[in-house]
């Protein structure tokens, strides 16, 4: 069946314009198709968009399908606007040889809504001691990293990145320099650590290692992107390398964008690692992508069990889910007030993970894939974890009021996801 996509105003080259957009196996045809065989969506003037893709992403599988599922996980993508995810690899097994990815690249073949492009490791078993079969995993994976720690050896990272730049992939890094990190942390090292008598992690654990890592890459020509920056310092680490022309980029969360240590709450859905920072670090990463700094937002969405997040801030494991609430919170809260025009924040989320990561789509131009996104910017709801397709629950924005929803996402010209909430939108 084809698609007509009507009545919508379409995302391109940073600017809105009023055009029709016809979907046929799969891709999106300047051809006008034949009335009798096409489904007809009226959009309402609602916005289409390049698919989302989310570059730091747990789906948990294999190993730990009791926090979540590739099939439950990429349904969260869908509901969130996601047409494409990269997937972390602290997997059990860990894909560290083509033999333990291959049962990931299985269960994805499966059970994927959208499209899943899975990191292999860095290091065996992400024990940093030895570099994985990087060479084997290459054509099947987005880059390699070792997310939920940091590479603590100089040596390893450097052998990493010499290797990786021989196969033409991405090191996508978690910094963290054990060193510097107190046992027992649970927030950001500042007034909240302060008051509540909590042990704080600082923020030079973070960007003493991105600082590091950027020396190696001067050396190496690695490609390189950081994970979930969330330090001031690091964007202005990152501001320079990029300014030296290194090959350098980031993505940082909305967490990381809306909030800061005075708005925690004693429950595990505030806890993640690193940890929401102060108010300078919060408006230094706003300042970063504003200034194209940083390139991507990522949710980081690492779901985790109603049991291993009822610990409070101090003995809940890190993580939370963003999928399903990163759009809304992000227009809400940093496009409607002004802070933040929304084509930086498309961009962020549809443009250049896709021009990093050379992934399909971003476009929405004849031939190009059909996965596209429309959201509804007029469509006041309360954010509610309860009615998530992702098996996690905890997200610090339960309960908060948006003023979007994403209304449809269709992926590989496949309608994966739809909710356009009014009588005559009924398909
Ligand atoms: O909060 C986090 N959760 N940060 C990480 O780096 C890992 C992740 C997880 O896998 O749960």
């Amino acid at each position: 069946m084809s698609l007509l996509l009507t009545g919508g105003a379409v995302f391109a080259d940073g600017a809105f314009r009023n055009m029709d957009i016809a979907i046929d196996q799969g891709r999106i045809v300047s051809v006008s198709l034949p009335r009798e065989d096409v489904s007809v969506i009226e959009l309402h003037d609602r916005l289409i968009v390049p698919g989302f893709v989310d570059v730091h992403v747990h789906l948990r599988e294999p190993g730990f399908s009791y926090k979540e599922t590739v099939f439950s996980g990429t349904a969260a993508a869908a509901a969130g606007g996601y047409t494409a995810v990269c997937a972390m690899p602290n997997l059990k097994p860990v894909p560290d040889s083509l033999d333990h990815l291959q049962a990931q690249l299985d269960l994805i073949r499966k059970n994927a809504n959208v499209h899943v492009y899975p990191y292999g490791a860095i290091t065996c078993g992400e024990q940093g001691q030895a570099l994985s079969d990087m060479a084997a995993m290459a054509p099947y994976v987005a880059g390699f990293s070792d997310d939920g720690k940091g590479v603590q050896s100089d040596s390893m990272m450097r052998a990493a990145m010499e290797l990786a730049k021989s196969l033409d992939k991405p090191i996508v890094a978690h910094c963290e320099d054990e060193r510097l990190l107190p046992k027992g942390w649970a927030v950001h090292d500042g007034a909240f650590a302060k008051a509540h008598g909590l042990v704080g992690n600082p923020s030079e654990s973070e960007w003493r290692q991105v600082e590091r890592d950027i020396t190696l890459v001067r050396e190496t020509g690695c490609r390189y992107h950081v994970c979930h920056i969330s330090t001031k310092e690091s964007v202005a680490l990152i501001r320079a390398a990029k300014a030296e022309g290194l090959p350098v980029t980031c993505e940082t969360g909305p967490h990381y964008l809306v909030l800061t240590d005075e708005d925690l709450l004693d429950e595990g859905r505030f806890r993640m690692n690193p940890p929401i920072r102060s108010a300078a670090d919060r408006d230094a990463l706003v300042e970063g992508l504003l200034d194209g700094t940083i390139d991507c937002i990522a949710t980081d969405h690492a779901p985790h069990s109603a049991q291993e997040k009822a610990g409070g801030l101090s003995s809940s494991l890190n993580g939370i889910v963003g999928l399903e609430c990163a759009f809304p919170i992000l227009y809400t809260q940093l496009v409607e007030p002004g802070i933040v025009p929304l084509s930086t924040v498309l961009n962020a989320l549809c443009v250049n993970p896709r021009n990093i990561f050379g992934l399909p789509g971003g476009t929405i131009t004849d031939g190009a894939p059909a996965d596209l996104t429309v959201i509804d910017l007029n469509r006041p709801h309360v954010i509610d974890s309860g009615s998530f397709r992702s098996l996690g629950r905890a997200t610090p924005f339960d309960g908060w009021g948006v003023s979007c929803a994403v209304a449809m996402t269709i992926c590989g010209g496949k309608i994966v996801y739809h909710d356009l909430n009014t009588q005559e939108d009924a398909l």
